[in-house]
């Protein structure tokens, strides 16, 4: 995997996309009963794309990742919903860069806060990009699985606006 751009998403991409967000979550070893029930949630919305709220790595001319930004009622609090790293582009710097770059579009559409709830296997993920822990919330898909709540104050933790 070569070096990446940030870019915004294509609406023609949305299927691709979603694709790389399931290849990514399978990464960490959920069953085929789990990914099934996942696919609903981990689509990449055609409406996000069109909104200009969906963010592609792109490398060696293909995605090599995805983040997708929700805001949350008014412009306060923006969600990073979609947070995916093609497994064989994983550890190479595309999750910081995607990460960076949406916490300063969420910014600079005036959000002061990021909210993400990490996949429990990415948690140390979101702590080691200054994200602070912000209790747990049940899964959608399992009320028995906690998924770890983190924050971004991005008034003042935020990477630097351009
Ligand atoms: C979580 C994820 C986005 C990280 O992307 P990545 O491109 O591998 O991360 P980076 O290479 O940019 O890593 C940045 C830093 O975070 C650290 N890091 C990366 N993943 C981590 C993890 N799971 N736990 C703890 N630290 C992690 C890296 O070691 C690196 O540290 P450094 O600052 O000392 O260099 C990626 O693992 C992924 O897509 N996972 C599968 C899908 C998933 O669960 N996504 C999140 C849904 S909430």
């Amino acid at each position: 995997v070569g070096a990446h751009v940030i870019r915004a998403a294509r609406i023609t991409e949305a299927t691709a996309l979603s694709a790389l967000c399931c290849r990514s979550k399978a990464h960490w070893g959920y069953d085929a009963a789990f990914m099934v029930a996942a696919a609903r949630l981990l689509a990449v919305p055609q409406a996000a794309i069109r909104a200009g709220r969906v963010l592609v790595a792109e490398a060696d001319g293909a995605p090599a990742g995805v983040a997708v930004l929700v805001p949350q009622g008014g412009t306060e609090t923006w969600e990073l919903s979609h947070l995916f790293v093609e497994p064989l582009a994983l550890g190479r710097g595309i999750g910081r860069a995607l990460f960076q770059a949406a916490a300063r579009k969420a910014r600079l559409a005036g959000a002061g806060r990021l909210l993400i709830l990490a996949d429990p296997n990415a948690a140390g993920f979101y702590a080691r990009m200054g994200a602070a822990p912000a209790g747990a919330v049940a899964s959608d898909l399992d009320p028995q699985r906690m998924l770890p709540r983190y924050e971004l104050d991005l008034h003042m933790a935020g990477p630097p606006v351009d």
